[in-house]
């Protein structure tokens, strides 16, 4: 039996701790450079241990419990006797995580389906996927081809790129855009303040905007529903009135832009650079799915998260969980868990690793977020078939934090090309529709933006929101 923390999340002196040998139970850092450069290093010397959880600091001062076992993950993933509701974490309630903490914003409370269990999950859980469900795939496609013509525009005549701050970071939030049915003011406002958020830039100034414009919408849609995931949910008998909305809006936006672009830029680099996929050459079709689901499999965009807390002191596979400390899934860890890890026959199905988490809380979008990225990248080898990577692999470095696995850059080479755009605007002038105001089908021009009811109380909702850089 191991004891990984006591329930303040203080490290306590537990009898032959697995991680040093000795009585006092080390704590492992998942945050700084050396984490960012080998995450993997450091899952193979917690296993070593012979433990399925370990005692780990997100940040300074802030402690958690990371379980790399894969059974041991998917048994907490599925059972009723562990909550999501971060309410029951004794550090924040009792006021010891720092208000500028850079995990805080990922981990604290909100009247959304992330954090909640049994029949208020439910509720959320059901407004979400029946939005999500309404999503037609082919719709979204075009949406991701637009949205990568307009960006590849920007950089194809260079001969350069990268592909993660050009490309993988902005393309799903445009795409969101679309799929929520946001008018192009407001879109572009949405564009603008959550690349600065990304990019830690006035964070003030552009959360304001974005909160702004997350309003406006919910204003605009409100008066004038379409087609799109907003007004779906909106019109959702299970949807309370109020405020909820936006947190809802703000998880799904949130949860779906910054893994999203992780996941391109990851499986793009896997074409390039890893042998198992070196057949690609200059306007083969490159093994998009297969690199995708690699990257899924083994390295996934949400390395560390799922987090659960015990009900009360649990005692699990020989670890005891106590109460009021963060339990992280490492969901890099147990897809990688050679022991009792995903076993050969369901690895071929890709349907067993944990990519998209386990059980209620599992990914609802997984359907729109494979076609988001498949196409994402097809358009880029489509575009610019001699598209390579310009520097070496070894190289590149990939963004500290103890949530993510996302690479900082991906700077790449192509041959020259000419943009699509002068195409794209004489087709508009022949008729074909413009960029319309929602999701599946063209509408109104957006109304002038109203005076904000939420915005005050919301004001704090994005910064830093699902991206827990440290
Ligand atoms: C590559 C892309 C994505 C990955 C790897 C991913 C992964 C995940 C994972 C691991 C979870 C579980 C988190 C937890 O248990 O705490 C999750 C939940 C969630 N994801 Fe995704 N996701 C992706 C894209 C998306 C997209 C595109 C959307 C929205 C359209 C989305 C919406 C959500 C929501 C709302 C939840 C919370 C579900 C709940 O608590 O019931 N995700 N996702």
């Amino acid at each position: 039996m191991s004891y990984p923390v006591d329930s303040y999340g203080q490290s306590q002196n537990a009898p032959g701790c697995p991680v040093t040998g000795t009585g006092a139970a080390a704590v492992t850092p998942l945050f700084g450079a050396d984490f960012a450069a080998d995450p993997h290093a450091v899952y193979g010397r917690l296993r070593a241990t012979g433990s399925r959880a370990h005692p780990v600091a997100l940040e300074p001062g802030v402690h958690a419990i990371l379980v790399t076992s894969y059974a041991t993950a998917r048994e907490i993933l599925l059972s009723p006797d562990f909550s999501k509701d971060p309410r029951n974490w004794a550090d924040l309630m009792r006021g010891n995580v720092p208000a500028d903490s850079s995990v805080r914003p990922m981990m604290e409370w909100r009247p959304n389906a992330l954090f909640s269990d049994g029949h208020e999950h439910q509720a959320r859980r059901q407004v979400i996927d029946d939005a999500l469900g309404k999503v037609d795939l082919y719709q979204l496609r075009r949406f991701v081809e637009e949205a990568a013509d307009e960006l590849i525009d920007q950089f194809a005549p260079t001969g350069r790129a990268d592909l993660i701050g050009q490309y993988a970071k902005t393309l799903p939030l445009r795409v969101f855009n679309r799929m929520f049915g946001c008018p192009d003011d407001i879109a572009d406002r949405l564009v603008e303040g959550m690349s600065a958020l990304f990019d830690g830039r006035e964070p003030e100034k552009s959360n304001a905007l974005v909160t702004q414009g997350l309003v406006d919408l919910l204003e605009f849609k409100t008066a004038t529903p379409g087609s799109d995931v907003t007004s779906w949910m909106l019109a959702h008998p299970a949807q309370p009135g109020g405020e909820e909305i936006i947190h809802q809006l703000v998880t799904l936006m949130g949860a779906g832009t910054e893994p999203e672009a992780n996941l391109i830029g990851t499986a793009a680099l896997k074409i390039f650079a890893d042998p198992r996929f070196a057949g690609h050459s200059a306007g083969i079709n490159p093994p998009i799915s297969e690199s995708i689901n690699d990257v899924l499999r083994w390295d996934p965009p949400l390395a560390n998260y799922g987090v659960h807390y015990a009900r009360r002191t649990t005692e699990l596979h020989d670890v005891v969980f106590p109460t009021g400390v963060p339990i992280l899934m490492s969901f890099a860890a147990a897809n990688n868990d050679p022991d009792e890890g995903i076993a050969a026959e369901q690895d071929a199905t890709h349907s067993a690793h944990l990519a998209w988490s386990a059980g209620p809380h599992q990914c609802p979008a997984q359907r729109q977020a494979l076609s988001i990225a498949h196409t994402a990248i097809e358009m880029l080898f489509k575009r610019l078939p001699d598209l390579r990577l310009a520097v070496d692999e070894s190289t590149l470095e990939w963004r500290p934090g103890p949530f993510h696995r996302a690479l900082k850059t991906l700077p790449v080479r192509f041959s020259p090309r000419a943009a699509r755009a002068a195409e794209k605007a004489s087709a508009v002038a022949n008729g074909a529709a413009p960029r319309a105001g929602s999701l599946l089908q063209p509408g109104p021009p957006p109304t002038a933006p109203t005076k904000p009811s939420l915005g005050g109380k919301v004001l704090n909702l994005w910064l830093n929101w699902w991206r827990g850089d440290n």
